[in-house]
């Protein structure tokens, strides 16, 4: 089997290229690398620099493989950027998703699995919350995963591809310290670096309804999420799941000052916080059901709240991934379209 990925550079993206390739499908990547870092990922891997939004690269990406799903990751994902600047958001995330499913389209490729979040729901209406339950994005980030998975359902609908959304919850932790989040907003990642930096951790919001007054989220480790993204493509590439919106959490919350006593124990220090107003966009109290993913396709976290937290923590002795710097992937060619002008200066 042979996958496309798209942002497989990401920290998730990059979990997910490497449980693929364990499992023996063959995964191709493409990545503007706008926040992802090629050294994230194995040797061998194809690596295609180029922006989803751009449908000539698509095309011949498509033309070049024939592909038996595509797995959408590449999107922004940063609540307070979104909520600055929505229609970058709503063109980014959007525009990507549409080109996708353009090319998949007009490929006959016959599966897409789809980054969606638990940010559709809002502050949902019970927790755990299932996917049959409202949907009430509080953020422009939320609103353009719910809008892609209605983009995603209309277009398998006219199409005939089958499809999955899935729904992650709080996704932290590493699968090796090289794949870890250097991504600013998530929590685990923003408490290490005021801890590396010798500053207090920063809480927003300490007078939600919830038993400390902080908010309370599901975080599932991110091998567990590229496991779900394994046991998504086979069963659909098997037809055993056509369309399907699926939450990938653990059922478990734990509170923003939980979450600093299991920091402050993995590195085995006191990490101070300071508290501040809450945010807006940030709902109280968001725990998944993960009870359909779990009958469906057999998933179920294996890591808990510990080795979440250890993982995130661990030092990476090669130092941070290198930006733009491939350490093993393999750039792929395509020669694509080329101008007069650029065939006449190859010839010189
Ligand atoms: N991290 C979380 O907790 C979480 C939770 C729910 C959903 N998600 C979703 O999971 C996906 C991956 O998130 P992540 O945490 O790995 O973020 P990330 O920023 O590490 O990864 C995104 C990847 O997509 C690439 N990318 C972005 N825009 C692109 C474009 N237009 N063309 C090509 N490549 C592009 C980036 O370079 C990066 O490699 C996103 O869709 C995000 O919304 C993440």
């Amino acid at each position: 089997m042979r996958w496309l990925v798209t942002g497989g550079a990401g920290y998730i993206g990059a979990h997910v290229v490497a449980a693929l390739g364990a499992a023996g499908v063959d995964p191709v990547v493409v990545d503007d690398l706008s926040t992802g870092h090629a050294g994230r990922l194995p040797a061998g891997v194809p690596l295609v620099r180029a922006d989803v939004r751009d449908g000539t690269a698509l095309a011949g990406l498509f033309r070049r493989h024939r592909f038996d799903g595509v797995i959408h990751l590449a999107a922004r994902k940063d609540v307070a950027e979104s909520t600055a600047h929505p229609l970058r958001y709503y063109g980014e995330n959007l525009d990507g998703l549409r080109s996708i499913l353009a090319a998949v389209t007009s490929s006959g490729t016959s599966s897409v699995l789809f980054s969606s979040s638990a940010a559709v729901y809002g502050t949902p209406s019970r927790c755990p919350v299932r996917e049959s339950d409202p949907t009430a994005p509080e953020n422009v980030y939320g609103r353009t995963k719910l809008i892609g998975e209605w983009m995603l359902r209309d277009a398998a609908g006219s199409a005939g591809f089958g499809w999955c959304a899935l729904r992650y919850f709080n996704v932290a932790g590493a699968g090796a310290p090289h794949l870890r989040d250097h991504g600013g907003t998530n929590l685990v990642p923003r408490l290490l670096r005021a801890a590396a930096e010798g500053r207090p951790a920063t809480v927003y919001g300490t007078d939600y309804p919830t038993p400390d007054g902080t908010a309370v989220r599901d975080y599932v480790h991110v091998a567990d999420i590229a496991d779900a993204h394994v046991r998504a493509a086979v069963a659909l590439r098997h037809g055993e799941v056509r369309d399907e919106i699926l939450n990938v959490g653990r059922g478990e919350g734990a509170s923003v000052l939980q979450m600093i006593a299991a920091v402050a124990a993995a590195l085995g220090r006191p990490l101070p916080y300071s508290a501040q107003h809450r945010r807006a966009g940030d709902p109280a109290d968001v725990v998944a059901s993960p009870a359909r993913i779990r009958d469906l396709l057999g998933w179920r976290a294996r890591h808990d709240l510990h080795a979440i937290v250890t993982s995130a923590a661990a030092e990476d002795r090669a130092g941070p991934a290198q930006k733009d710097v491939p350490r093993t992937a393999v750039p792929e060619q395509h020669p694509g379209p080329r101008s007069k002008n650029q065939i006449k200066n190859a010839q010189r």
